[in-house]
């Protein structure tokens, strides 16, 4: 689901089509290479799993199937902090394979700290910030059916797991000064609060009876993002962490000289798929300003409506060093598991790697604008 009239989502695939690919004849391309380096490590494709939160809604192996997936393929999973499942068993179920962390920049400092610190306690490769959320799009199918999976607890797990938040949940709970409601519950309300005790850690008979589930989704509602956040703010994570910074969300040239003023490791070119601003520009047009302002210093990533390997192509072609996958696995997820996220991601690599061939390149930096031309 997207943002308000669905223009965004719409402009991100419509700029793909702008953009047509020019093959190349007689090169020797028998053996092909997709994989590239980033942040010290080699990749075996230019292509990692974007952080999609409340994996849950798609399947019930949620996190632990988005791992499975991308373990079976050696990509990185994105772990993302609405995950329905603690970052710690998401790692465990990705065995060495790569992972980053994405982080929502909470209203409490504690949180962030925690976060930040249990992310490279899992072998993070990079903290993705997220500076396009901070308050949700106008989500006009959401809107429409009253739907806020956090409110009924989906999608909270890296908070309930987390010793800080669980800090301010107790808190909270402890100084609860209003009495229980008289009125009748109606359904969706009861609903709401099994749905509460289910997700809350430990038993559900003595979460049925407490307090702290319910406090812990007022708590999130509370503290999940910070609209205050300003370029200065970056000084403060810079010093509480090592890991590479890559900022996602990054639309506007000027946002990427500031980026790189701030001294950040990576840029994510992205409009979150669309379900932020409605009307916003393409991502893919939004790509060569940012790739021209940045020249090379640090690796810009690109997300925002990849649905098949020549779409890889096209990105990497513009400046892209790799791309994040949103919708298409997390539909895959929802019809097969882990094999039906797997399936897809293995047919988009495979893409990828055949309009390598056809278009006369080996390698993923042979990839160029040489390719492109624009649509008539
Ligand atoms: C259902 C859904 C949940 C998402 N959750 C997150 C999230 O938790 N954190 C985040 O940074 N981006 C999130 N995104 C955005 C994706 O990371 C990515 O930017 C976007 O899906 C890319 O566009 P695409 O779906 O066209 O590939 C979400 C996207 C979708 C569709």
């Amino acid at each position: 689901m997207s943002a308000g009239q669905q223009q965004t989502a719409r402009a991100n695939t419509d700029a793909f089509a702008r953009h047509r690919l020019v093959p190349r004849m007689l090169v020797d391309v028998e053996t092909r290479d997709t994989s590239v380096e980033l942040f010290g490590r080699r990749l075996p494709a230019p292509l990692l799993l974007a952080p999609i939160g409340v994996l849950e809604m798609a399947h019930r192996d949620a996190d632990l199937a988005a791992a499975r997936a991308a373990r079976a393929l050696g990509l990185p999973l994105v772990i993302s902090s609405q995950g329905s499942v603690p970052m710690e068993r998401t790692a465990a179920e990705l065995g060495d394979s790569p992972r980053w962390f994405q982080l929502y920049w909470s209203k409490d400092d504690d949180v962030v700290d925690s976060f930040v610190e249990r992310a490279a306690a899992i072998g993070s490769d990079a903290l993705v910030v997220t500076l396009d959320t901070h308050v949700l799009g106008w989500r006009t199918k959401d809107l429409d059916l009253g739907y806020l999976p956090f409110a009924r607890a989906e999608g909270i797990a890296q908070y309930t797991s987390d010793p800080a938040f669980r800090r301010l949940v107790e808190a909270r709970a402890a100084s609860a000064t209003t009495s229980p409601s008289t009125d009748r519950p109606t359904p969706a309300a009861v609903r709401a609060l099994l749905s509460m005790a289910r997700h809350y850690p430990g038993d559900l008979r003595t979460n049925l009876r407490s307090p702290l589930p319910r406090a812990a989704v007022e708590t999130f509602l509370d503290v999940f993002s910070r609209s205050s956040l300003t370029w200065g703010d970056l000084a403060r994570l810079r010093s509480r962490t090592d890991l590479p910074i890559v900022l996602k969300g990054i639309q506007h040239p000027d946002d990427a000289r500031l980026a790189l003023d701030h001294g950040v490791d990576g840029i994510v070119v992205s409009n979150h798929g669309g379900r932020q601003v409605d009307g916003a520009i393409g991502s893919l047009d939004a790509l060569p300003g940012v790739v021209g302002v940045v020249d090379g210093r640090v690796p810009v990533l690109f997300d925002s409506g990849i649905r098949g390997g020549a779409d890889v192509v096209k990105a990497l072609a513009l400046g892209a060093a790799a791309v994040l996958v949103g919708r298409p696995w997390v539909y895959g997820l929802a019809l097969a598991g882990a094999d039906g996220a797997r399936a897809v991601l293995e047919n988009l690599w495979a893409e990828l790697d055949l309009t390598m061939a056809l278009c006369g390149v080996r390698s993923i930096d042979q990839i160029g604008p040489d390719l492109l031309a624009e649509a008539p």
